[in-house]
């Protein structure tokens, strides 16, 4: 089995569309599966389900290169496939802090009755330490192939919106394996990026499954240490932008996860911290990571904060009062509104009696399917009109570039709050308007 590895992708959502777009462009051969046909038709005719700047492109150019199929049979990805990427997706539980593992159990029971020679099975889904023990067994046990399929876990780190570039050019590689040949197969398997210097820690399942969730902590936890401070310089009058930009400039601290406002949204950070938290427990070592439930807590109070200042500017209840809810998105430059402290924020308002507005560049389409009673505008200034009060939600460009002047021709009072200190307050205020921030006077 030396050589260039024939690769599938299974499961072709966020992860996985890019995964085997980007590979297919690197020049492999790659299959992607899912079992969603509409998906599968979609992608094959060049047509990305995501909103993710670059991908669109590449996928036009892995089609025509030819290298790149889409199907809905695991059998066909087993015949053709030396190394099999899982991709699917693992969302918090409806009732529960704990991950849904369905759709991966699903993926490794589709694939291995399958699997009759020699392969590589890779598990790059954020799953719970011990899901790659758990799952060796369960291929072992249903592959015709037996001991000749192994598995391995890769776990990912891409962020929304640099999707390609993290794909292609990583910070770094992990491979968690159990042997020499995994290890191998899987350096076959991203020889490019390899190639580009990307650096790779070769270690055990149950690191490699630890690297993905450890580094969601540390960075919600950064969030919620300088919303943490906020809460602090709120009390005493002190300005959370200054004290951030000024633990930033310590090297050691960094400024990166380090920008106060609404906190962390999304479809990781949030579900990763709790589902962390819920094994640690079930594995007995909860204490350990116990801080992890007052990142939440912290997080979480960003947005109640949020709707209260709002309250306060508009002098007590929102009842009746006209609001510009600037931003959708859980970060700018993405579509996704997954566990999104924005609309959290626009839709508690709206419920208080408030008439709210909400634009977003992007995310306004799953904006008005998951949220159809909010009423919604067709740019920042649309949405303004007549505002007794705007409020920045996400910081999209378009937000920090209006003009305070010229949106003051169309609002009915001059009083923004920004969630996401995005707006330069100096400037706006020159500009006549009441600005105001959480952790900021
Ligand atoms: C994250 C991780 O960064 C990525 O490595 C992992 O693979 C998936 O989860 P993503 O969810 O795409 O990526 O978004 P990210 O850019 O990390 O932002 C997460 C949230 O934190 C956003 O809601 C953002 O607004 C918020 N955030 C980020 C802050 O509130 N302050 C900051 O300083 C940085």
């Amino acid at each position: 089995d030396a050589g260039t590895p024939r690769l599938t992708v299974i499961g072709t959502g966020y992860l996985g569309a890019t995964h085997a777009i980007c590979m297919a462009v690197l020049g492999y051969e790659v299959l992607g599966v899912d079992t969603d046909p509409e998906k599968v038709r979609r992608l094959a005719a060049g047509d990305v389900p995501i909103f993710e700047p670059g991908l669109p492109e590449l996928l036009t150019k892995a089609l025509e290169s030819g290298r790149l199929r889409f199907t809905t049979s695991h059998a066909e990805a087993a015949e053709f496939g030396d190394v099999h990427f899982l991709c699917v997706g693992t969302p918090q539980m409806p009732d529960s802090d704990a991950a849904d593992l369905t759709y991966l159990d699903a993926a490794v029971t589709a694939l291995a009755p399958h699997l009759r020679r020699r392969a590589l099975v890779v598990g790059k889904s954020t799953v719970p330490v011990g899901t790659a023990q758990r799952l060796t067994g369960v291929i072992r046990e249903l592959a015709p192939a037996g001991d000749d399929v192994e598995l391995a876990w890769n776990p990912e780190f891409l962020r929304e919106g640099f999707a390609v570039d993290d794909t292609m050019r990583p910070d770094r590689l992990v491979f968690g394996v159990a042997s020499d040949w995994a290890d191998e197969r899987l350096r076959a398997a991203f020889r490019p990026v390899l190639d580009n210097g990307t650096p790779v820690i070769r270690t055990d399942l149950a690191t490699a499954e630890l690297v993905k969730v450890a580094a969601n902590s540390f960075l919600a936890t950064k969030i919620s240490y300088i919303n943490a401070m906020a809460e602090v310089c709120e009390a005493v009058g002190a300005d959370v932008k200054d004290l951030a930009d000024s633990l930033a400039l310590d090297e050691r601290i960094g400024g990166r996860f380090l920008r106060p406002g609404l906190g962390f949204g999304g479809g990781c950070l949030p579900k990763d911290i709790r589902a962390f938290a819920h094994r640690a427990e079930e594995i007995g070592v909860g204490q350990a990571v116990s801080f992890l439930r007052q990142v939440d807590d912290i997080n979480r109070r960003r947005r109640a904060r949020t709707v209260d200042l709002v309250r306060e500017v508009l002098g007590g209840s929102v009842q009746g009062k006209r609001i510009a809810a600037w931003g959708a998105a859980f970060k700018p430059n993405s579509d996704d509104i997954r566990d999104t402290p924005a609309l959290d924020v626009a839709h508690t308002l709206h419920r208080l009696g408030g008439d709210v507005r909400v634009y977003d560049p992007a995310a306004l389409g799953n904006a008005r399917r998951a949220f159809p009673d909010l009423r919604y505008g067709d740019s920042a200034f649309d949405v303004a009109e007549d505002a007794d009060v705007v409020v920045l939600l996400t910081e999209w460009a378009v937000f920090r570039e209006v003009e305070p002047e010229a949106l003051a021709e169309v609002v009915a009072h001059r009083r923004v709050v920004d969630g996401r200190h995005a707006l330069d307050a100096a400037r706006w205020r020159a500009a006549g308007w009441e600005y105001r921030a959480l952790g900021r006077n």
